[in-house]
């Protein structure tokens, strides 16, 4: 397992070859074992392929250019409109998108009581932890991931499309087309801190 966590990295080109019913169960299965709070298991598992996918990708970009035209929560980060589209070229690459969604989420609000919040916030942590766990699942298969932040450029348009309570996250998964460098992390000095 320690190496599986050293050799995931984000995987931004993807081979033009499917991956198997078989081997996408085994990686969803591997989400489906994280822990969550109260064993709530507050995801579904969208997986989105072929022309569904091409629909998906459709919403993104209008959710991008309705960006770069001003309009909605992330238009006043302009600096992110590049690497937005860059995902979404990966995205295009990526025989399989997966959406994760929390069917009993709610929409984010001030108003919450602070039990609202840490049960919020407790379902949000549990789907990351599925999402690394199905990465590192597919590390272990020789396939390759991305974590996609950029969907919620299209969050109004995927979140209807998806029809399904609140869109937290998505995946792309292919086989690698490139073998990406490490990315330096922080040192430990700087992260760890140990009171005794
Ligand atoms: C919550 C989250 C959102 C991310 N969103 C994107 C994204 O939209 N596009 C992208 O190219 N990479 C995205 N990444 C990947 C990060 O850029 C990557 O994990 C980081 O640079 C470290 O590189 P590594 O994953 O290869 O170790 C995201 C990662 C996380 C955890």
């Amino acid at each position: 397992m320690y190496n599986l966590i050293f050799k995931r990295r984000s995987v931004r080109f993807f081979k033009d070859t499917d991956i198997s019913k078989v081997d996408m169960r085994e990686i969803l299965r591997a989400g489906m074992w994280a822990p969550s709070a109260k064993n709530r298991q507050p995801w579904k598992f969208i997986v989105v392929k072929g022309e569904s996918k091409k629909t998906a990708l459709a919403l993104m970009e209008k959710g991008i250019e309705r960006s770069e035209k001003g309009e909605g929560v992330l238009a006043g980060a302009p600096e992110l409109f590049t690497n937005a589209r860059f995902t979404l070229q990966c995205m295009k690459q990526a025989p399989v998108l997966v959406f994760i969604v929390n069917p009993q989420g709610r929409p984010l609000t001030d108003n919450w009581t602070a039990a609202e919040k840490i049960h919020e916030l407790s379902d949000v942590q549990a789907i990351g932890a599925a999402a690394e766990n199905m990465a590192l699942q597919a590390t272990s298969m020789g396939i390759g991931s991305l974590w996609i932040g950029n969907i919620f450029f299209a969050y109004d348009e995927l979140h209807d499309w998806l029809g399904e309570g609140e869109m937290v996250m998505a995946m792309s998964f292919g086989y690698p087309n490139h073998n990406p460098c490490p990315l330096a992390r922080k040192s430990e000095d700087d992260v760890i801190e140990v009171r005794l």
